[in-house]
């Protein structure tokens, strides 16, 4: 398919998911933090057998529910457990996937909770990993005038501005590459998602005048060196490092 004819979709993250998961189906994912299931329904329905391991039972509760809805119940399991304990949950190289989607934001330990992924990968397995980027927080607060708070997000370890922050953490590329390699993980592709559509208003729509160009626009700028960096969020596909 070439580059003109090929469909851009609004859903960057959640086409490079299918397309790690395998056109054949049958690959066994573990999404961690997955939560009610945005992921792990439409990877199921692709004939994936899913673990979600979530620390929510609320949320669980709704996931099983929306895969009896979708009819792929057999196909999802369902553990509450916490994910910086996931080695403890989860059988160890049993994955050709794992998703870590908006998890690393909050956990108590993202080190740990990635060496946990590395263990429940199989040799030649890959990990999906989804993260707040820093610096779009930066220019999000700058252009609501609240300059303070831009600067602490800015200069804070944890990318954050202070117990008020909702969000715990958020990373920049430099940042999520050292804790990607303290776990032995390796970078097979590092993408800006969301690198101007957070800039425009009323953001990306699955319809509407101008969702192409802009789709368009983003499937560009999403490996682009420097401008991947004031992405709203940071998708990394990695593999565990040879030897
Ligand atoms: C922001 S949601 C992301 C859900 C999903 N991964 C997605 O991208 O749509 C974060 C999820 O992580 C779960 N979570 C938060 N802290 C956790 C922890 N320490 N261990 C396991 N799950 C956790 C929450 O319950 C929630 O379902």
């Amino acid at each position: 398919m070439n580059a003109a004819s090929r469909t851009i979709t609004p859903d960057p993250v959640g086409e490079a998911v299918a397309a790690l998961a395998g056109p054949a189906g049958g690959a066994v994912v573990i999404d961690v933090g997955g939560g009610s299931g945005t992921r792990a329904v439409p990877l199921a329905r692709l004939g994936c057998t899913v673990l979600v391991v979530d620390a929510s039972i609320d949320a669980l509760a709704i996931l099983r529910r929306r895969a009896a809805d979708a009819g792929v119940a057999d196909r999802i399991t369902a553990v509450q457990a916490d994910a910086v304990a996931l080695a403890g949950a989860v059988s160890p190289a049993t994955a050709d996937l794992v998703l870590c989607h908006h998890l690393l934001e909050t956990v108590d330990d993202p080190a740990a909770t990635l060496a946990g992924i590395a263990s429940a990968m199989k040799p030649d397995g890959r990990a999906s990993v989804l993260v707040a980027g820093r610096f779009a927080a930066v220019l999000a607060q700058a252009v609501a005038g609240r300059y303070a708070d831009a600067a602490a997000i800015l200069d804070s370890a944890d990318g954050n501005f202070g117990p008020h922050d909702p969000v715990r953490r958020r990373f920049d590329v430099d940042g999520l590459t050292a804790l990607l390699a303290e776990a032995s993980l390796e970078i097979v592709s590092l993408d800006g998602v969301g690198v101007v559509s957070g800039l425009v208003p009323g953001g990306i729509r699955p319809t509407g005048l101008g969702t192409e160009q802009l789709s368009g626009l983003e499937h560009r700028l999403a490996g682009h060196r420097q401008l991947r960096e004031i992405a709203t969020d940071l998708h990394a596909v990695v593999r565990l490092r040879a030897g």
